[in-house]
């Protein structure tokens, strides 16, 4: 059995069962690099304030660079016994380099290290996360620019609404996800603090200089308390929300194509490559993908009020209960972006089955606003436009037909302000762009929106 660091107060070893229990290094040896990466700033900081002689920091920064080799190829081996990540590590530098090794904890506790590695890694994947919403959004944009003028109609509670350019629908989506970025970015502030030099819980009396390693990590400050830099987690609390609402706009979207691609509406064919089929029913096209995104929004909000409840009612500082931070955090990441990649096939290659859906906006009522906007732009009180335009639709309902198939004479037999006009406004196309109002559906709202959104991404990209 492994001898521990701390073995000097002990004098029995540690039940297997507890180490089994206690170990974290299955999750946290995702932190390898990132724990190299603090070592080897902290190593350079503490020769620069003299706490360590320039030969023994050469010495442990050259083997950790060469343990980093090993973590990169996959030869590193962790070893569970060694309990986590900052352990193992630790422990083969001072195999290799010998009382060099042993210096490197100096001034820095467990604590302090795996705050500073998890915001690394969270830093770098939310880096990771806005490329991917990104190109997602670019997506979304492709396909709302190829169907400015094809009309869905739109809908509330599920019904027939109002009619609604596709590209104005998407572009519903990308305001979402733009938000999203925004909060993303916003996030990235609070993350980039260093809690690194705030050793245990009080700080140090060795002379040390967290600007300098705060900097070297490229953070944009050290965290101004020290027991507030070990103990909080809320970055990460952050970053799961984060990944909670992108992933429940993910869900919707994939709830609409669900929907689009069901017999009942068939708006949509997916494309064969992103469905799947089922093993006994030979007409079925599933769309598994768009489920299995909604389906996996339930893993991340678990996430977020697991992560929530865990650190409820801990007293200050660290406390052990803490380690079961890594796999809401990571497991959160790893879902949205495997979600977002996916999703960005998935839309690019739907088809919209235009004829399918142009019948679906003849059968119904969807301009009825449209008459009773007519009405009432004539002058008529709004209340008594609508209360006519119902009892046209009771009569059309029961006589079997729609607006469509009214002349002009039965249009007036409702109301002596219809005029020929209103045999154009109640088609679909038409509903729509007359919607001009700003953040409206019109053709011409939509094109400078569009134009809007592309400006949008564009600037983020130069961001980069
Ligand atoms: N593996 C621990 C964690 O992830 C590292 C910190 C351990 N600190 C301690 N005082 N036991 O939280």
């Amino acid at each position: 059995m492994t001898d521990k660091p701390w073995s000097g107060r002990f004098r029995t070893q540690i039940h297997p069962e507890v180490e089994r229990f206690t170990e974290s290094v299955s999750i946290d040896y995702r932190l390898a690099l990132q724990d190299i990466e603090v070592s080897i700033a902290h190593a350079r900081m503490l020769v620069s304030t003299g706490i360590i002689a320039g030969e023994e920091a050469s010495q442990i920064i050259g083997g950790l660079e060469e343990i980093r080799n090993e973590v990169v190829s996959g030869a590193f081996r962790f070893d569970p016994a060694l309990e986590d990540v900052h352990m193992n590590i630790e422990t083969e530098l001072t195999q290799r380099i010998g009382e060099a090794g042993k210096k490197l904890h100096t001034a820095r506790s467990r604590n302090d290290q795996v705050a500073t590695d998890l915001r690394l890694f969270v830093r770098e994947e939310l880096e990771r996360l806005k490329t991917e919403l990104r190109t997602f959004m670019n997506i979304i944009l492709e396909r709302a620019e190829e169907h400015i003028d094809t009309i869905i109609p739109g809908m509330t509670h599920l019904q027939h609404a109002q009619p609604l350019s596709f590209a104005h629908h998407m572009l519903a989506y990308f305001e979402m996800f733009r938000r999203d970025l925004e909060r993303i970015e916003q996030g990235e502030k609070r993350v980039n603090q260093c809690p690194l030099g705030s050793a245990a819980l009080a700080g140090t009396p060795h002379p040390i200089d967290r600007f300098m390693t705060a900097g070297e990590l490229g953070f944009s400050e050290p965290l101004r308390n020290s027991v507030d830099a070990v103990s909080d987690r809320d970055f990460a609390i952050e970053t799961v929300f984060i990944c909670a609402m992108i992933m429940m706009h993910l869900s919707r979207m994939a709830e609409e194509i669900i929907l689009w691609n069901s017999q009942p509406f068939s708006f949509i064919e997916l494309n064969d490559s992103y469905s799947t089929g089922s093993s006994i029913m030979p007409q079925k096209k599933n769309p598994d993908v768009a489920e299995l995104v909604r389906g996996k929004v339930g893993s991340v909000y678990g996430h977020l009020i697991s992560l929530l409840t865990t650190m409820k009612a801990l007293p200050l500082a660290y406390n052990r209960d803490m380690q079961e931070d890594k796999r809401p955090i990571m497991d959160s990441l790893d879902t949205i972006n495997r979600c977002l990649r996916v999703f960005c096939g998935l839309l690019e290659s739907m088809e919209l089955k235009k004829q399918e859906i142009e019948r679906s906006l003849s059968g119904g009522f969807i301009t009825a606003t449209d008459v009773a906007d007519y009405l009432s732009g004539k002058g008529m009180p709004f209340r008594d436009a609508h209360r006519i335009t119902g009892e046209m639709v009771s009569a059309l309902i029961r006589d079997g037909k729609t607006f469509a198939d009214l002349g002009i004479e039965e249009f007036r037999a409702y109301s002596p302000l219809f005029e020929p006009d209103i045999l154009t406004i109640i088609t679909p196309a038409v509903s729509a762009d007359r919607r001009t109002s700003y953040g409206g559906t019109a053709s011409q709202r939509v094109r400078e929106a569009l134009r809007d959104a592309r400006a949008f991404l564009g600037d983020q990209g130069h961001e980069t």
